[in-house]
């Protein structure tokens, strides 16, 4: 996402299954607060290729925080605080559109928020005037341009759209509930992407969101969802994921 040196660096935020970063040259990691909290995880800070970038992991590491317990606030403003202007949100997603089954990457361009009672804005408290941003482009189009040129310079099944339902979680969905979200226009459905994709925006960052398909989404296979499906799809796909993020900062 650059080539220069002095380039500020890229933020990524891992999801499951992308607790750390292999290939990542690390020289600092620190645990780090903000006036919203504690993030998720230390920051580690490192090169890949020839990009400065700050590795997050979005649900801690080890893995024990749940998408809905998610200091999403605490998370980006950490990442502002030591200079990152794009963030790169790595997403485990179930599939709902046909040809976005497990494995698959999508650079999605769209989002709809199912999420309730999370902390989703920055601007609360005494404020001095009321803020509305605009949101009607959610992912950063050049980021997007960057991510998608190295899905295919790679070689990678990936779709270069997408719609991302944003759910609460922890628990799946019901087959209805799926019926709905593609009613709705949703291709994929997770947990984890927002607020995020607000707060970034708030925070006037540039952000996009790379997501793997670890599943079918409820409903949309002839069986129910399983944890080793999912583990199975991540083992099939991180790989893909990890060298669209190489061969995007490199380039
Ligand atoms: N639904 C919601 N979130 C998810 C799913 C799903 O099917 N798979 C991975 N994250």
């Amino acid at each position: 996402m650059g080539t220069a040196d002095n380039n500020p660096p890229v933020g990524i935020i891992g999801g499951t299954g992308l607790s750390t970063l292999s290939g990542l040259e690390i020289t600092a990691e620190r645990p780090v607060d903000t006036p919203w909290g504690q993030p998720s995880s230390a920051l580690v800070e490192g090169r890949l290729g020839d990009q400065a970038v700050v590795f997050l992991a979005r649900h801690g590491n080890p893995h024990r925080i749940p998408p809905h317990q998610v200091n999403y606030r605490a998370n980006l403003q950490a990442l502002y605080d030591v200079g990152v202007r794009t963030v790169v949100g790595v997403n485990a997603v179930g599939g709902i559109h046909p040809d976005m089954g497990p494995a698959h990457i999508v650079i999605p361009d769209q989002i709809i928020d199912y999420t309730w009672g999370r902390a989703s804005t920055f601007f609360e408290g005494e404020l001095d005037e009321t803020t509305h941003i605009d949101f009607t482009w959610p992912y950063t189009r050049k980021a997007r341009e960057l991510l998608i040129a190295a899905a295919r310079d790679q070689g990678l099944p990936f779709s270069d759209f997408g719609v991302y339902g944003a759910t609460q979680g922890p628990r799946l969905e019901t087959a209805a509930e799926v019926l709905r979200l593609e009613r709705d226009g949703c291709d994929l459905v997770g947990m984890t992407g927002m607020p995020e994709a607000a707060l970034a925006a708030e925070l006037k960052m540039n952000y996009v969101c790379l997501a793997l398909v670890v599943n079918h989404a409820a409903g949309k296979s002839d069986h129910i969802i399983t944890m080793a499906e999912i583990e199975a799809a991540i083992d099939q796909g991180m790989s893909g994921i990890k060298r669209i993020l190489e061969v995007s900062m490199s380039g």
